[in-house]
C-alpha cells in the first residue's frame, strides 16, 4: 500500500459540508488535474461549469430532486460532455461534422468521467469531500437551459466539492472476486459472492442509519434496474444532437 492507494480506498461520498469555500485558484488546479486524465484521441470533450451564482445553485439543487448539498457545498461544478469544441475545430479545417454518432457520445461521456474522477482524487488528497450529482439528469433540459448549454453539449453530472462536515463510513464494495475475471466472463460463484455482499451492505446500512434502513445490494438493484430509469434521456440527448446513429 502507499498513500495514493490508501486515499482511494478511503473514498466515501460527502453530503454535508462546512461553509469553507473553495478558492478559484484551488478549483483551477483541480480542473487541471482532470484535464491531465487520458482522453480518447486527445479530443478533450469536457467542459466544466463552475456555478457561483447562488440562485442558480438553489435552482440546480431543486432540479436535482432536492439535494441541498448542491447549494451548500464549498463549490459546485457541472461536468458537460462537449462535442461542440471538436465540431468547431473540424469545421475550421473545412470538415463536415458528423453529428449524432453514438461512438462520439460514448467517447465524450467517458472523457467526462475520467476527468471528473481525477479531480475527485485530487480534491480528496487535499482533505476535501465530494459528491457526484447524477440527479441533474432528472431535468436535463432545464439544467441545460439554466447553464445556456448549446447543441453538442450535455450535462453528464454535477460535482459537489468542499470540506466535510460529516465522517461517514466507507461503503463496502463487491468482493474483488465478483468483478475480477480471468480470460473469459464467468458467472460461477457470482450468486454466492453477491449473497455475501448483500448481507454486508445490509449491516452497513443498519449501522449507518441506526437500524432505519434495511436493504441489501440486490434489493437496491431491483429498485434501480427493475424499472425504466430517466426515459426522457434518449429524447433529450437527441435534441442536444447526441447519439442518434
Ligand atoms: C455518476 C454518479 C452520480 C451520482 N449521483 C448522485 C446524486 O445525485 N446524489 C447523491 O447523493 N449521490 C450520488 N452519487 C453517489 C453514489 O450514490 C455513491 O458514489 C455510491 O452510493 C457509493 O457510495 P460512496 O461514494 O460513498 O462510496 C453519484 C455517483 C456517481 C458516480
Amino acid at each position: 500500500m502507499n498513500e495514493t492507494i490508501e486515499l482511494l480506498l478511503r473514498h466515501r461520498s460527502i453530503r454535508k459540508f462546512t461553509s469553507e469555500p473553495i478558492s478559484d485558484e484551488v478549483l483551477r488546479t483541480l480542473v487541471q488535474c482532470g484535464q491531465a486524465a487520458a482522453t480518447s484521441s486527445n479530443v478533450q470533450a469536457v467542459t466544466v461549469i463552475h456555478v457561483t451564482d447562488t440562485d442558480k445553485r438553489e435552482s440546480l439543487a431543486a432540479l436535482a430532486g432536492g439535494q441541498p448539498y448542491v447549494a451548500d457545498a464549498g463549490a459546485f461544478v457541472v461536468y458537460c460532455a462537449d462535442l461542440r469544441r471538436p465540431k468547431n475545430a473540424c469545421e475550421s479545417q473545412g470538415g463536415d461534422f458528423s453529428a449524432g454518432m453514438m461512438e462520439h457520445f460514448l467517447i465524450a461521456s467517458v472523457d467526462v468521467a475520467l476527468a471528473a474522477q481525477n479531480t475527485v482524487v485530487a480534491a480528496e488528497s487535499l482533505g476535501m469531500g465530494i459528491c457526484y450529482i447524477g440527479g441533474l439528469r432528472n431535468n436535463p433540459a432545464d439544467v441545460s437551459a439554466l447553464l445556456q448549454l448549446p447543441e453538442q453539449v450535455y450535462p453528464v453530472f454535477g460535482l459537489c466539492l468542499g470540506y466535510p462536515d460529516q465522517d461517514p463510513e466507507v461503503k463496502p464494495r463487491l468482493p474483488v472476486d465478483a468483478v475480477l475475471m480471468k480470460n473469459v466472463y464467468s458467472e460461477a460463484q457470482q450468486r454466492e459472492l453477491v449473497a455475501q455482499y448483500d448481507e454486508q451492505v445490509r449491516t452497513y446500512y443498519q449501522t449507518r442509519t441506526g437500524g432505519n434502513k434495511d436493504s441489501s445490494w440486490s434489493e437496491e438493484m431491483r429498485a434501480l434496474v427493475g424499472k425504466e430509469s430517466r426515459p426522457h434521456m434518449k429524447g433529450f440527448l437527441a435534441d442536444q444532437g447526441f447519439a442518434t446513429k
